[in-house]
């Protein structure tokens, strides 16, 4: 079949990695992708955003499954465009991507099923938004409603920082998206991401990882997209994940399916865990990155028949058979990240490094130049490894970091330090 992934991460290499591999993938196509996609597919420069104009070029190639990456297509309703045209889609609506694009919906889908998460109250203007932090006292939590890439989440330690976030957010900072805000109360714990497939009515859990979202080593600095995972989170434990599947995970599924607005694809569940019980922090509507790259590296080519399935409401066939391994990933990001950065600096020496089902290099950032591969963003790379334990992988991971020549970038040295 003919597959068409949308997106240019890390998350979509190395979701066009593992769909490569499985018979069933005759031509495969990535929008726009980056200089890592190109090397094992074909990139395609579309506007991911605009649902017709994904339509056409999946009309005119011929296309039979388009799987969408990231949350702003999803959110766009490309996904519906996709299927209002006849197409097969992996990925929810855009009203049950809400889950990911308003957190005000995800609260209230909460309080609707009875999934535990924290304590809350939403906010419209500022003045109301400011009294209740004062009442409440710091650590508190202040989000924007809407998709901020990322950015739109602050864990305030004090109350000033908390105060600074909401005049941040009413004034303009995220746009449309701090139009709403929700203020949550802080939750401690320990913090992992259990992946679901769903196609509305079954759910299967394909796995669990840890990310580090701070900057630099020890967790420590600005919060970033992600500097490095690894796969499985030994946090989520079989019955941890069991409670999360009764409490969290299948109430919500058959909430959205109660209002008429199922979700299918994969759902992303931010867990706390603390005292062996599992909150919800957030949903997202799409695998993590780099969280998707610890997993595909583990479900390989078997990845896209759990796409299919999920896409063709079949989920209840299917099974996931997993490899009983570790994987990590690092993340090499332009010297800056995640401030300002410069763009086009070389990369050096990843022809050299191995690239098999145990170890790859997923690009992000890249573009390739006559010079070879410049950097082309702030994450750049993410050096990937299994191996029969966490620290085998996490060792084969920076044996390849430090084969990388490239002065231009830096990464974390302490991905894996909670598990390990
Ligand atoms: N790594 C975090 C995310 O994908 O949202």
């Amino acid at each position: 079949m003919n597959i068409l992934i949308l997106g240019s991460g890390g998350r979509e290499h190395a979701l066009a990695w593992a769909v490569k591999q499985n018979p069933k993938t005759d031509r495969l196509i990535v929008a726009p992708g980056n200089a890592g996609t190109a090397m094992l597919a074909e990139n395609a420069d579309i506007d991911i955003l605009d649902g017709a104009a994904v339509v056409t070029f999946c009309e005119e190639n011929a296309i039979d499954f388009v799987i969408v990456g990231p949350e702003a297509p999803l959110a766009a309703g490309v996904a519906d465009a996709c299927r209002a045209a006849g197409l097969l889609a992996f990925g929810p609506s855009a009203a049950a991507a809400r889950l990911e694009a308003s957190k005000a919906f995800t609260k209230e889908i909460c309080d609707a099923c009875g999934a535990p998460t924290a304590a809350y109250a939403r906010f419209t203007e500022p003045v109301a938004a400011r009294d209740y932090i004062r009442a409440q006292g710091a650590p508190i939590v202040v989000k924007a409603d809407g998709l901020a890439a990322g950015k739109g989440v602050i864990v305030a330690m004090t109350e000033a920082e908390a105060l600074a976030a909401i005049d941040d957010m009413f004034g303009g900072e995220f746009g449309a998206a701090g139009a709403e805000v929700v203020i949550e109360d802080f939750m401690d714990g320990e913090e992992a991401s259990f992946f679901i497939l769903t196609d509305g009515t079954n759910a299967l859990p394909i796995g669990t990882a840890q990310d580090h979202k701070r900057v630099g080593d020890g967790d420590t600095g600005p919060n970033t997209g992600g500097m490095g995972a690894y796969s499985p989170a030994p946090v989520l434990t079989d019955s941890l994940q069991q409670q999360a599947m009764d409490r969290i995970v299948l109430p919500t599924i058959r909430e959205m399916a109660r209002r008429g607005t199922p979700y299918q694809g994969v759902l992303y569940a931010g867990l706390m865990i603390r005292d062996g019980q599992a909150r919800l922090v957030e949903y997202n509507c799409r695998f993590g990155d780099p969280e998707a790259q610890v997993l595909m590296m583990r479900l390989g080519a078997q990845a896209l028949d759990l796409m299919l399935a999920t896409a063709e409401g079949r989920l209840n066939e299917a099974q996931v058979n997993w490899a009983d391994d570790h994987a990590l990933t690092v993340v090499m990001a332009a010297k800056g990240y995640p401030g300002a950065y410069a763009k086009g600096s070389q990369i050096r020496g990843l022809e050299e490094l191995p690239e098999d089902s145990r170890h790859m290099v997923f690009h992000a950032g890249t573009a390739s130049r006559d010079a070879g591969i410049i950097a082309s963003g702030g994450r750049v790379l993410n050096v990937t490894a299994r191996g029969k334990t966490l620290r085998e992988a996490r060792d084969a991971a920076y044996a390849m970091v430090d084969r990388i020549d490239w002065p231009g970038g830096f990464c974390r040295r302490d991905i894996g330090w909670r598990a390990l």
